[in-house]
């Protein structure tokens, strides 16, 4: 498979790039940096510190530096001062390139159309500015696997939206709507449920090499977040679960259902607004009475076990 990563690094991001690293079917043709667990230009260093790390070569472009309608807001308090819970090391040897996120992924969809899987794991920024540069993205692309959004469970950020979707709705909004063909939604409804504990944590500790012991660094750092949120020790494997399930559909079942974004509420902005009724016949979408909206495959059961094998 052939990858276009949209990612924030940020720990769960790096832990992403590593298990598709270990992939054999996976590569990763080219990456954009967004903002989100911090500010993009940061974000891209990371990209470029853990691909070096992984002997990976793919050029990496620095995305979106703030939403497209609100603030910039990051999350230093769970992936620390520089992303990667303090783990960053020294600057990467390589720089990023100097075309945006956005016009990176038009240019390589449209050179290759049909043939590139966009695996998006932070805020949706990136994705929307390049629908809006080419209006054809969605024929263009293999298909799209999103990290985000809480459907049927609570959120993480608030009570209702994810920390991707809270840190642009808008993008998020319009991204879903934008009438993707193959577009799989893996948000906290399946990446709830592969909580690591201890027992999988001390396992990769032990595990030899500099990539296992970077892991670790970075795993260190992130259960220090997660634990003091659920009280026992372990963390929430996000982004790593979309890279998985985007490989291997198996590790998940699915629900299809179209997607919206909550953009006004007052306590549910960035909440995820499905449409769970019985799609019914195109005469009933026809008569308005649905979104008009393409299903998303939203990822509901996951094989845990199994995901944390491979992990
Ligand atoms: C998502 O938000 C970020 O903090 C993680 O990297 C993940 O992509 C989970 O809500
Ligand atoms: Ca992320």
């Amino acid at each position: 498979m052939r990858i276009i990563l949209d990612t924030d690094p940020g720990v769960d991001d790096a832990l992403a790039i590593m298990y598709l690293a270990a992939q054999e079917d996976a590569e990763i043709v080219a990456v954009g940096s967004v903002h989100g667990n911090v500010p993009s230009p940061l974000a891209a260093q990371n990209a470029l510190r853990v691909l070096e790390l992984l002997g990976i070569e793919a050029p990496v472009a620095i995305g979106a530096a703030r939403p497209l309608a609100q603030p910039l807001q990051t999350a230093e308090f769970v992936h620390g001062a520089d992303g990667l819970g303090g783990r960053a090391g020294a600057p990467p040897l390589g720089t990023p390139v100097s075309e945006s996120a956005a016009e990176q992924l038009v240019r390589l969809a449209r050179a290759q159309p049909g043939e590139l899987t966009l695996l998006a794991l932070g805020p949706l920024t990136n994705i929307a500015l390049a629908v809006l540069l080419e209006p054809d993205l969605p024929k263009l692309l293999r298909s799209v696997v999103i990290m985000g959004g809480a459907v049927s469970v609570p959120g993480n950020i608030t009570p209702y939206a994810d920390a991707n979707f809270f840190h642009d709705p808008e993008a998020a909004d319009l991204v879903l709507g934008a009438g993707f063909g193959d577009i799989t939604l893996v948000g906290l409804d399946a990446t709830e449920q592969t909580r690591a504990g201890e027992e999988w944590l001390t396992a990769v500790s032990g595990l030899p090499g500099p990539r296992a012991e970077f892991a670790t660094g970075l795993l260190d750092h992130y259960a220090g977040f997660y634990t003091q949120m659920f009280g026992t020790r372990g963390c929430t494997l996000h982004d790593p679960l979309a890279a998985a399930i985007m490989l291997d559909t198996k590790l998940a079942t699915f629900r299809d259902m179209p997607l919206a974004v909550e953009l006004t509420g007052t306590h549910t902005r960035g909440q995820v607004v499905s449409d769970q009724r019985v799609i019914a016949s195109d005469a009933y979408i026809a008569s308005g009475h649905s979104s008009g909206r393409l299903p998303v495959k939203v990822a509901e059961t996951v094989d845990v076990p199994r995901f944390l094998e491979q992990m």
